[in-house]
């Protein structure tokens, strides 16, 4: 990939030309004279961006047929007076509850037909007529009143659309689900055919006979339940495509619109939805009992850059400090607000902002932390937040640089949706598990990496790595045949190429149509029980694997890259390699354990010609590279407890410190380094 002709040397979003600061605001939970104080501090902390509106439609709207914008009128007057700009929400992301009393059908039905009740949020089915009529009123309302008011810079549809309700069984949503059906099978005969209702006498003959997958007594039919989360992921991305054409009709072309992500969300097909959004934004809110969820923080930037197609993105949310809504919520760990804050920046994120500005005392949300805290400013939180700003000031040159990748790691919700359902050979099987089982140790070792969907054009990578595509689709398998027969290397993980796009088994097998790219397919899935673990030889270094085993048959040409030692499987090949005219590929029929798999994909990286970003990364060292039209940044992110040193191989600055170096750079334990090359 070359930045010559995608040279883009300012912010994703044109009004602000900065690095976005700044996070949710939500001014209707306090009297107006805090909002003064609010303006205040935010200039002292350098906050130029701030979310307004996300859950006010109760305040705009406080019955059916009244209005109240006078207080959103003064705020947006505040912030533009006092220079800070508005990503301005368009409020429908939680209904009020004059719309639930008096139009039950906006609200969700679950799969055991209970109708949702307000009191929450997000209960609104994605289905609803009447809830679609409502809040497009509200929208329209909204872009009549601030479509071009100054401090406006982008438009925020909902919020996070299905982290609450990201189905709905309802009559209306049954009926929305036979009309997408049909679009898509266009006769009930294409249905029952890929669905396979000749099986357990389920064969449609008639449209109304087709529903949701509502409570039953055993396993649901699978293609049903895979296409009633394709549905489903469709129908909430209707709701935000009907508010952006509302809004586009009434803005500048130049504002750009977005609705905030959270990166591996199990129940959107992002790759769809990203192509109706100008930014992508995603809320991320580390699990701070996990060890490494700085990995998993790496791995979700660089699936938002990816969604992009390598813009910049902005991080909508995150928390200061603690979050209230897991099992136990520890604040975070020394340095690790900035460190993992400078990490998105890492990965290509263009903004930095939160949930939320100030924290709330009632509600909810309490005990979430803020920007600023229930105890004010003299706090280690307010003080981090005030640092983070001014940080974000001095790397000011890096917004709007790119991240060049060679690698791909493959992801297909459809695939992930499918693995994950249930009558499978392992209901142990995990998609994210597989994903960081395969970025982990590239990741560790300094590589950059890009996430790709398997029916797009491959060919601009190198090396792209599928951990687990258990579905591959007719257009996914020509993509990959393609791309291998243009130059592209692939490493396919266990229990990849099992079905087609509506989970049936290609007759012939497994790995039908991808055979002659990796020289192999298995006869037999051998999953593993809890427990079990099976020996396993590569080259010279033994290890043991478990979870999963294929018996694997080889075909002429192909080479037998491991096997296992122990088990049924003792002397069948564990991973298979296929040298091809311009490429090499390598079918895994299990997940080798940590240190065996680095040392793999090292090696398939070194073979298909992808060089680190720094040689010799120290371990517990993290680096990316960032490159605009103004130069070459090198992040250094040391998420371990011991000062390093890494050598770049060539001098640098350090932007926030200013300090330089000649090859060698320090990092001390815990901190970051945004070094311009020179
Ligand atoms: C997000 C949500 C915010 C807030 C936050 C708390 O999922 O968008 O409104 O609830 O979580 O962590």
């Amino acid at each position: 990939m070359s930045f010559s002709d995608n040279q883009i040397s300012r912010s994703v979003i044109p009004g602000l030309q900065e690095y976005a600061f700044g996070g949710d605001y939500n001014p209707e939970q306090w009297p107006e004279h805090v909002w003064l104080e609010d303006m205040q501090l935010m200039r002292e902390a350098g906050v130029n961006l701030v979310t307004i509106g996300v859950f006010s439609w109760a305040k705009l709207q406080p019955t059916e047929n009244t209005w109240s914008f006078e207080w959103l009128d003064r705020v947006l007057d505040l912030c533009h007076q006092n220079g800070i700009k508005v990503d301005l929400a368009t409020a429908t992301a939680s209904p009020p509850p004059w719309l639930g009393l008096n139009h039950p059908s906006t609200l969700a039905v679950d799969e055991t037909g209970v109708r949702m009740a307000w009191g929450a949020r997000q209960h609104y089915s994605p289905s609803s007529s009447v809830f679609k009529k409502f809040s497009l009123q509200l929208v329209e309302k909204m872009v009549e009143r601030y479509g071009s008011h100054p401090a406006v810079v982008m438009w925020h549809v909902g919020n996070e659309y299905g982290a609450h309700t990201h189905r709905c069984f309802s009559e209306e949503s049954a009926d929305a689900f036979r009309a997408w059906l049909q679009a898509k099978y266009k006769d009930l005969d294409t249905l029952n055919e890929r669905w396979g209702t000749a099986f357990w006498s389920q064969w449609y003959s008639s449209w109304d006979e087709v529903m949701p997958p509502r409570k039953t007594v055993y396993f649901p039919n699978p293609a049903q339940q895979l296409d009633f989360k394709r549905f489903s992921s469709d129908a909430m991305l209707e709701l935000y495509k009907g508010e952006v054409e509302v809004i586009r009709r009434g803005i500048d072309p130049n504002i750009p619109i977005t609705t905030n992500f959270m990166r591996f969300f199990p129940h959107a097909d992002y790759w769809s939805w990203a192509r109706h959004i100008n930014v992508i934004s995603d809320d991320w809110y580390p699990d701070l009992a996990d060890p490494e969820s700085h990995i998993e923080g790496a791995m979700g930037a660089d699936l938002m850059r990816s969604l992009g197609q390598g813009k910049p993105w902005i991080l909508m949310e995150q928390a200061t400090s603690a979050i209230n809504w897991r099992e136990v919520n520890p604040v975070k760990p020394k340095n690790a607000y900035r460190r993992w804050s400078l990490q998105q920046t890492a990965h290509g994120a263009d903004g930095i902002l939160h949930f939320q500005w100030r924290a709330s005392i009632r509600g909810a949300e309490k005990w979430h932390s803020g920007m600023v805290p229930h105890t004010g400013t003299d706090t280690k939180v307010w003080r981090e937040v005030s640092a983070l700003g001014q940080d974000l000031k001095k790397i000011q040159p890096v917004i709007g640089s790119r991240i060049e990748s060679q690698i791909a790691i493959l992801l297909d919700w459809s695939s992930w949706w499918a693995l994950e359902l249930d009558s499978r050979p392992s209901t142990r099987l995990s998609q994210r598990t597989a994903l960081l089982d395969y970025y982990r140790p590239l990741s560790q070792a300094g590589y950059s990496i890009d996430f790709a969907h398997p029916e797009q054009d491959l060919s601009k990578y190198k090396l792209v790595i599928a951990p687990s595509l258990y579905l591959i689709s007719d257009l996914g398998i020509e993509r990959i045949r393609s791309a291998a027969a243009a130059g592209t290397s692939f490493v396919l993980g266990s229990f990849s190429g099992a079905v087609d796009a509506e989970d049936g088994v290609r007759v012939g097998g497994h790995l039908m149509g991808l055979r002659e790219v990796f020289g192999c397919y298995s006869e037999e899935w051998h999953p593993l029980l809890p427990g079990e673990s099976v020996g396993i030889k590569i080259g010279t270094a033994r290890g043991e694997v478990s979870g999963w085993s294929e018996h694997i048959r080889v075909l002429p040409g192909a080479s037998v890259e491991a096997t296992f030692e122990t088990g049924d499987l003792a002397g069948l090949p564990a991973i298979v390699s296929n040298q091809l005219p311009k490429a090499k590929s390598w079918y895994l029929g299990c997940t080798p354990d940590r240190t065996m798999l680095s040392e793999f994909l090292e090696r398939t990286a070194i073979e298909a010609g992808v060089a680190p970003v720094v040689l010799n990364l120290p371990k517990g060292m993290e680096v990316t590279k960032r490159v605009n039209d103004a130069g070459s940044y090198l992040f250094l992110i040391n998420h371990s407890n011991e000062d390093k040193l890494v050598e770049i191989g060539q001098s640098s600055r350090d932007l926030i410190t200013e300090d330089s170096f000649e090859h060698a750079v320090p990092v001390s334990a815990g901190l970051v380094r945004v070094l311009r090359l020179n």
